[in-house]
């Protein structure tokens, strides 16, 4: 057997208390994490099934690090899929090649293979959250990414007895690449879901759910932070709690002004931090989500998952009936609007900008693709179902990445020629002539200056349905400088911005037949995609991609692709 001289060994010591010494005086720590994609058996509505999972768990492992830390995620590959691990929100700054979207940021682990994402978590804290980017997978790869202050500082609010997160999913009873297989193939929308779900459960007033309905215990007077992300596949939601008030403490990884609501409406994509004092009479309360949903003769999956909070010093009725929460109408925007509106960032040293380089109007919405009649074409009236930006129906690329077909020079994948303007003007939120439904396909990014100031106005159309989008863009946060309905009026709207203390963001909820305005600085080079967090519009094309020029300077340039990056 070998043995270590003490050459060796003193060599150890002395790295072991460099690296000490380091994080100390960085106050930043290194996590490594191994992500198995694997094919799970799990017993749901009284069904026993195969999805796929990381770790065999749902949702997946929770990751709890803190600001400045950084990641090294390795994800193993053992299922049959193709799969890529997105970790939403995380701004990447210069690592575009540890974001994860398919075919964008990079090609998919292939079944077999792995790939290593690295990454540091830099002047973010909050909530954010991980999931797979590849199909529908997401249905069931998901978790939360939970990200602490550094080492010795606080939440801007006291510090919660409890700190929890609470993820919203949404489930199928069928296979979930199958329900796509089957909406791609016939143009038209995908079978709804059969059931909502908190931490992987649908809740007790489901069938065969009473057993596994989770359940929160606390301390009478205790304060406990609820992290709410909504990871549904495809629908906004309604969360509130019988009986408690929920002060608002956090968005996206970012703090806002506290306010306090007796219900949330939260987009796919998006996450809440909410604290709730059980002040209440001992007792079990629900938790409870259902659907907020705006798109005119669609269905959608109208079912209520719960969990428990129950207090901890119960003396009787541990079995008594939990009271459930009032949630507002399924198309309450009323509600939905004086939540949002309630949203105040709070004001530090990046200031909104002023001046703007980039000033883009995107319109937001579906489309419809006249077809042949036949099994193909089964979207309302002989059509399928289509989605675009400004009219062009995003199509990924097969052959390589967006990001590497850019860095290296790669001719052929992608134009530059993404209309920053509606290419026809219209009333987008009146009645649209039919001649303006179909969309064009394309692979067209939008090249952006480093360091650019950049606005875009999120305008729905009422092409098939007004409805509300949850738009994400990778790689940054943003300010939501102000929303509204109807049209967005330059001259009348533009007045009305908050640029004193806007909410910061990395998925806005744009208002039903309405508009939202958004401002960034483009400081972070890659290739970012941009688009609409229901992932069956994603797949109808509601997308686009910017490409953020490198700066000057090692901090200003994106690093070079890491060695084991998957190829296509
Ligand atoms: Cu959470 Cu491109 O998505």
């Amino acid at each position: 057997m070998h043995k270590r001289s003490e050459m060796e060994t003193c060599i150890s010591c002395l790295i072991v208390v460099i690296l000490s010494l380091l994080s100390t005086f960085a106050n930043a720590e290194f996590h490594y994490h191994e992500f198995i994609v694997q094919e799970t058996s799990v017993t749901r509505l009284c069904r026993t099934k195969n999805i796929i999972t990381v770790n065999g768990q749902i949702p997946g492992p929770t990751l709890i690090v803190r600001n400045g830390d950084t990641m090294f995620v390795t994800v193993v590959n053992k299922a049959r899929y193709n799969v890529t691990i997105h970790w939403h929100g995380v701004r990447q700054m210069r690592t575009p090649w540890a974001d994860g979207p398919e075919y964008v940021t990079q090609c998919p682990i292939r079944p077999g293979g792995f790939y290593t994402y690295r990454f540091t978590i830099e002047n973010q804290e909050g909530t954010l959250w991980w999931h797979a980017h590849s199909r529908w997978l997401r249905a069931t790869v998901y978790g939360a990414l939970v990200i602490l202050p550094k080492q010795g500082s606080n939440f801007p609010f006291p510090l919660p007895q409890k700190d929890v997160p609470v993820i919203l999913g949404e489930w199928w009873n069928r296979d979930i690449i199958a329900v796509q297989r089957q909406a791609q193939f016939t143009g038209a929308a995908p079978n709804i879901s059969d059931a909502y779900t908190i931490n992987g459960q649908p809740g007790d007033l489901y069938r065969c759910s009473r057993q596994g309905t989770v359940k929160f215990l606390v301390n009478p007077g205790e304060k406990v932070l609820l992290r709410v992300i909504n990871a549904a596949l495809n629908q906004q939601l309604f969360f509130s709690v019988a009986n408690h008030m929920l002060t608002v403490v956090g968005i996206d990884a970012t703090y806002n002004k506290p306010f306090t609501t007796n219900v949330i409406m939260i987009g796919p994509g998006q996450t809440t931090n909410v604290i709730l004092t059980a002040n209440q009479s001992p007792g079990r309360y629900y938790m409870a989500a259902r659907a907020y949903a705006t798109a005119r003769n669609a269905q959608f999956d109208n079912t209520t998952t719960t969990a428990i909070l129950e207090y901890t010093n119960l003396n009787s009725g541990a079995n008594s009936r939990p009271s459930l929460p009032q949630l507002p109408a399924f198309n309450d925007t009323a509600t939905a609007t004086a939540f949002v509106n309630q949203l105040r960032g709070i004001p530090n040293n990046n200031r909104v900008p002023n001046q703007i380089d980039e000033s883009l109007f995107f319109t937001v919405g579906l489309g419809l693709v006249n077809c042949t009649p036949g099994p193909r074409c089964q979207g309302p009236n002989n059509t399928r179902f289509a989605a675009s930006v400004n009219n062009v129906s995003f199509v990924l690329p097969r052959r390589t990445s967006l990001l590497q077909a850019y860095y290296q020079n790669i001719p052929g994948i992608y134009t530059l020629d993404f209309p920053p303007v509606p290419p026809v003007q219209f009333d987008y939120t009146g009645n649209v002539p039919q001649g303006l439904w179909q969309p064009r396909f394309g692979t067209k990014l939008y090249k952006l200056k480093f360091g650019s100031t950049v606005q875009i106005v999120l305008q729905d159309t009422a092409i098939f349905s007004t409805e509300d989008h949850p738009i994400h863009l990778h790689g940054y946060h943003f300010w939501v400088v102000g929303q509204g309905f109807g049209n967005f009026n330059p001259q009348t709207d533009t007045a009305n911005f908050n640029l004193v203390d806007p909410p910061v963001r990395n998925t806005i909820d744009v208002p039903v037949g309405g508009w939202a305005v958004i401002r960034f600085v483009a400081d972070n080079p890659g290739v970012w995609l941009f688009h609409c967090h229901i992932d069956s519009h994603l797949a109808w094309g509601l997308a686009m991609s910017f490409i953020v020029e490198n700066g000057i300077g090692e901090k200003q340039t994106m690093e070079p692709p890491p060695p084991d990056l998957p190829q296509c």
